[in-house]
């Protein structure tokens, strides 16, 4: 197939790019890089030996993407481009529903003009409602679109919504939403990986940082949690199992809506995210505890088995394995795509 691929050139978009093409489809990427980089297609092409086609447009604009798109022919999409910062959009509220809304309203009506039916969509595991007691892993059939913290997450459940009511008033539609749940770790090459701009606002790239010497110390958000060791704990996913994902999905797409969670099934805290950082680098990272951020849930695991399941789908690689990949990474590139 050749597949549109919105939001390519970014961390998760440049591995799905990199699965599609080594899987023998052909990938045209839709990116505006305002937060990601050439530099990344360039690797992509390399280490695949493929063409990637690039259309440089922000997808919020329907007149520009729609004559940027007018001679292109597609089979399906997969839409991951929008603006993922958490507290950025608490500080930008309009700025991060007006991207994010209209970029889906706009890649869903340019595939209504071109005839295309086919859609993954990257949505993520803070659409689910704080698990009640007694539930250990979510699975897709917990609460999610309510008591969500911030606008960056709306705007993934909004999305999801906006997608549904499309599919009923086009049946022939063929929809996954796909909720990531931490994705971590890098092509194990170290060619391309997650590049933050300015201080990471995730874990793992932070630590990343702290043991190249790039930051001090990591503060740690509260060790009180009803956890193993009181630090939250987190499902985190390597990057290149996430971008196989994205890969079965296309490959079980059916009309309808099927939403799916990708995730290892598998929790780790804080303190044992360190650790094995610590192990896979050699270095130490320096680290304190501070008061717990706002809006942060104590646990966020993923029941995955529906994926597993109905996609043929399974996170294969450990924990050790993603801190491997993102160490091999940071090292090869301590500033990015950017500091050569
Ligand atoms: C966060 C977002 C989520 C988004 C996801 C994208 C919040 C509340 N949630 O998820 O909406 O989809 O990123 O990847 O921001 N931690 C520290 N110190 C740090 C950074 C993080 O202790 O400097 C802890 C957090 O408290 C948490 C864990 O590490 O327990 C993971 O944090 P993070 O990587 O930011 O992911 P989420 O909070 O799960």
């Amino acid at each position: 197939m050749r597949i549109l691929l919105a939001g390519g050139a970014g961390y998760i978009g440049s591995h799905v790019a990199l699965v599609l093409l080594e899987a023998g489809h052909d990938v045209l990427v839709v990116d505006d890089f305002s937060n990601s980089a050439h530099a990344a297609i360039d690797r992509v092409q390399h280490l695949t030996d493929r063409t990637v086609e690039l259309i440089e447009c922000d997808l919020s604009d329907l007149a520009t993407s729609r004559a940027a798109l007018r001679d292109q022919e597609f089979d399906a999409v997969i839409h991951l481009a929008g603006l993922k910062a958490v507290g950025e959009s608490v500080a930008e509220p309009a700025r991060y529903y007006r991207t994010n809304l209209t970029a889906t309203l706009n890649l869903l009506e340019i595939m209504a003009e071109h005839g295309v039916n086919r859609l993954v969509f990257s949505s993520s595991a803070t659409v689910y409602a704080p698990a009640a007691e007694g539930v250990e892993n979510l699975d897709e059939s917990q609460p999610a679109g309510h008591g969500i913290t911030n606008p960056y997450g709306w705007t993934k459940a909004m999305n999801e919504q906006i997608i549904r009511d499309i599919q009923v008033s086009r049946p022939e539609l063929e929809a996954v939403l796909l909720r990531y749940f931490n994705p971590v770790g890098a092509h194990p090459s170290g060619r391309i990986g997650e590049d933050p701009s300015g201080i990471p606002n995730n874990l793992m790239p932070f630590v990343a940082q702290v043991a190249i010497g790039r930051r001090e110390r990591l503060a740690v958000f509260g060790d009180e949690y009803p956890t193993h060791d009181g630090t939250g704990v987190r499902d985190y996913i390597h990057v290149m199992d996430l971008a196989e994902g994205h890969l079965a999905a296309l490959d079980h797409l059916r009309p309808g809506v099927a939403t799916y969670n990708l995730g290892t099934g598998v929790g780790q805290s804080v303190f044992d995210v360190v650790r094995a950082f610590s192990d896979a680098s050699g270095r130490e990272i320096p680290h304190g505890v501070v008061a717990p951020r706002a809006g942060d849930v104590a646990r966020a695991v993923a029941d995955p088995s529906k994926a597993n399941r109905e996609l043929d789908w399974k996170a294969k690689r450990s924990f050790a394995d993603a801190c491997r990949d993102t160490w091999t990474w940071q090292s090869q590139n301590p500033n990015g795509y950017t500091g050569g």
